[in-house]
């Protein structure tokens, strides 16, 4: 097996073997957390003490910011983070994403968590990080419309656990597939798998990234791209959806178009009775409130196993066992 890279900044740089040792980790982790004496609690707070987690978070984040930080909290770290370091940091100022890397690091934190609205930024920390720092693990929490590597493996932990493995699925993901980077990386990631189908279902204008399909193409993964189709809900073992991604430029979706990309127990009802739904949240309207009660509605489920996850990155970024 080849070395594992020191920083997670693509889902496609994972291996399955290190994929499986991090579900048993975070198997270990949540099982041992929620049914153990507080004895356990204590003792995982000792296993990273005194270590500094930057949280440098450059667009809005709930889960993704509170998991990190909570995962840091609880292994003993000592979490530092920005509320909002497009406002509250020198880039509000014209610093290069490059100079604010080299002077953070310079400080010398143990681990930097980076969330940025401009694709490949923590691919450049991670440079800077080999070039000057000794390699300071980076971790990619969002970039624009990159990846979302982290997002991904709580996603494929979530699906794990739930279908009792990764290979043989289709797996339909809808939305906006152009910008939605969540779902670039769990492409990425569920493509190592035997087995698995893609059903691709978005407005013509929100499209799978042609980079993204090219790579399927290479690597014989069978996908289909198509108009929202009831039927698609129907054959799929995983439906993974997602939001219009607004922010990210103005393209336009007409609203009676939106419409239609949204789910409702009426599509719920029609999706197999042991499929699931999965959404990396926020919600926006594309899944209707009335599903959250629904025993196919996973993402809450999905969310709180982001703590978990990301609290197994971090004892395996350090090799340690929790
Ligand atoms: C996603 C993100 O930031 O890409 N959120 C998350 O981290 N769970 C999804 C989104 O913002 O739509």
């Amino acid at each position: 097996m080849t070395q594992k890279p020191k920083h997670i900044l693509r889902s496609q740089d994972f291996t399955i073997p290190w994929l499986e040792n991090l579900f048993t980790l975070t198997d270990a982790l949540k099982y041992r957390y929620l049914h153990e004496d507080t004895r356990y609690r204590e003792q995982l707070a000792t296993l990273l003490r005194g270590k500094i987690m930057y949280a440098i978070f450059g667009e809005p984040s709930t889960r993704t910011r509170f998991s990190f930080t909570m995962a840091a909290k609880r292994l003993g770290m000592h979490p530092q983070w920005t509320e909002d370091a497009s406002k509250f940091s020198s880039s509000v100022k014209g610093e290069v994403s490059e100079h604010s890397a080299r002077v953070l690091l310079s400080y010398r934190p143990d681990v930097f968590v980076i969330r940025h609205s401009v694709e490949g930024v923590a691919e450049t920390a991670a440079r800077i990080s080999d070039e000057y720092f000794r390699g300071i693990p980076i971790i990619n929490a969002g970039d624009g419309e990159g990846q979302h590597p982290t997002q991904a493996l709580v996603d494929i932990y979530t699906i794990f656990k739930k279908k009792g493995g990764l290979n043989n699925l289709t797996v339909a993901i809808g939305g906006d597939l152009l910008r939605g980077r969540t779902c670039h990386s769990l492409v990425y990631l569920l493509a190592k798998y035997p087995g698995i189908e893609f059903i691709f279902l978005s407005p013509q204008e929100l499209a799978m990234r042609e980079d993204i399909l090219e790579y399927l193409s290479r690597h014989n993964v069978p996908f289909h791209s198509d108009r929202f189709e009831i039927s698609a809900l129907a054959s799929s073992d995983v439906v993974y959806w997602t939001r219009t991604q607004t922010e990210r430029g103005d393209i336009r979706v007409r609203p009676e178009i939106a419409e239609k990309y949204t789910i409702g127990l009426r599509e719920v009802e029609i999706m197999k009775n042991d499929a699931i739904l999965l959404h990396p949240m926020p919600i926006n309207g594309e899944i209707k409130q009335e599903v959250d009660r629904d025993k196919k509605a996973l993402y809450f489920e999905q969310a709180e196993n982001g703590l978990y996850v990301r609290m197994a990155i971090l004892c395996d970024i350090f090799g340690v066992e929790p």
